[in-house]
């Protein structure tokens, strides 16, 4: 009797426990800061401190940033990356570049952007323009957990590396400034497919040293279709092609494949990682494709100049140009010949606030 009472007991017990879970309230651990690596989808201004000819830190760049200052964001404003600070609950609403020499490391504490405009996945790319490759973004972040370490302590300096949110947006220059643009001899050495291992495999590196220095919940953005962008739609045009250019957009679902497949059996490897893929692709395409639902005017060309090639100094030089760019940013998805207009990408950063950046629970 009483042996059938405390089976009895303890089986009330295991079915109590997991009732008891349900009803806890879902308590999101602290998220301390946001850590930002990869290109100019989220530089805040590292390449105005490197010798490379693809930066932005003129004029008309930044004009509807705070201050109208151009901080060597490719954007008329703040980028997708300032928008999920303000969404964490981060205080600020834009992640300081590593190397602008007006933050320190007491503004670095709460999230820090090393990302490099140009840079990719491949070293090949990353030389291309003379920026800073993937693998000495994350010297930067060794450095940087170390001075964080004589700032605040090793031990907190461990909290704020553990309960940081890590977004990375890297890859598209793989493929449209090395890749396809024939500037290295990839083409000749890789198929579509092998390439696309091969950069999957450098990802996974990557995710793999980031979790080692300590990186837990990392956001990795997919690649948006990039045949839609305004350079490639202007080239395939010159092909009389018109429309985007279908063999990059499957080159980049075939990459976000890879990259999904990857993440998921790299995630199940590593104890307490939580590896999410920030899918954009289909969200992006359909602003593209259908601006007006959006409330944008113009998808298929930038603001800035004819708006099919311009970016980084021949963008600059329609600055003081009479009707050099458009008078409403906002009306257009793209700002100039790759790069998406600050309303653009609070409308992408909110979309991925929503499905990756802001579900970081654990
Ligand atoms: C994100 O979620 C908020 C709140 O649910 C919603 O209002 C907003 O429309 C969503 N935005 C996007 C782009 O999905």
């Amino acid at each position: 009797m009483a042996a059938a009472s405390a089976v009895h007991a303890r089986r009330r017990r295991r079915l109590v426990l997991p009732l008891l879970l349900l009803l806890l309230p879902v308590v999101r651990a602290r998220v301390t800061a946001l850590i930002v690596f990869g290109d100019s989808t989220v530089d805040a201004g590292n390449n105005n401190a490197v010798p490379t000819a693809v930066r932005s830190n003129f004029p008309p760049y930044g004009r509807d940033f705070p201050g109208g200052r151009a901080t060597g964001r490719f954007s008329n404003g703040r980028v997708a990356t300032d928008f999920y600070s303000e969404a964490l609950g981060l205080g600020r609403g834009f992640v300081p570049a590593y190397l602008d020499p007006d933050y320190g490391i007491q503004d670095f504490a709460i999230g820090v952007c090393f990302a490099s405009a140009g840079s990719g996945l491949d070293v090949a790319t990353s030389r291309v323009f003379q920026v800073i490759p993937l693998w000495k973004q994350v010297e930067m972040f060794r450095e940087y957990k170390a001075r964080l370490a004589a700032h605040l302590g090793a031990a907190e300096a461990h909290a704020v590396v553990a309960g940081a949110v890590y977004a990375v947006s890297i890859g598209t220059n793989d493929f449209i400034e090395n890749y396809f643009a024939l500037t290295t001899t990839r083409l000749l050495e890789f198929t579509v497919p092998e390439y696309t291992e091969y950069l999957v495999g450098l990802a996974r590196a990557f995710l793999a040293e980031l979790y080692g220095l300590g990186a837990r919940r990392i956001g990795f953005t997919g690649l948006a279709a990039m045949g839609c962008l305004p350079l490639e739609r202007a080239r395939a045009r010159a092909l009389a092609r018109g429309g985007c250019d279908e063999a990059y957009n499957a080159a980049a679902r075939g990459f976000n494949a890879a990259l999904a497949a990857m993440v998921a059996d790299l995630g199940a490897e590593l104890p307490g990682a939580d590896i999410r893929v920030a899918e954009v692709y289909d969200f992006f395409e359909g602003v593209v494709r259908e601006p007006a639902r959006h409330g944008f005017v113009r998808a298929d060309v930038g603001c800035c100049g004819t708006g099919t090639y311009e970016m980084g100094y021949p963008c600059g030089a329609w600055a003081a140009a009479p009707g050099g760019t458009c008078p409403d940013a906002d009306r257009y998805v793209f700002w100039d010949a790759v790069h998406p207009t600050e309303r653009a990408s609070r409308l992408v950063a909110e979309h991925l606030v929503n499905s990756t950046f802001g579900r970081f629970d654990n």
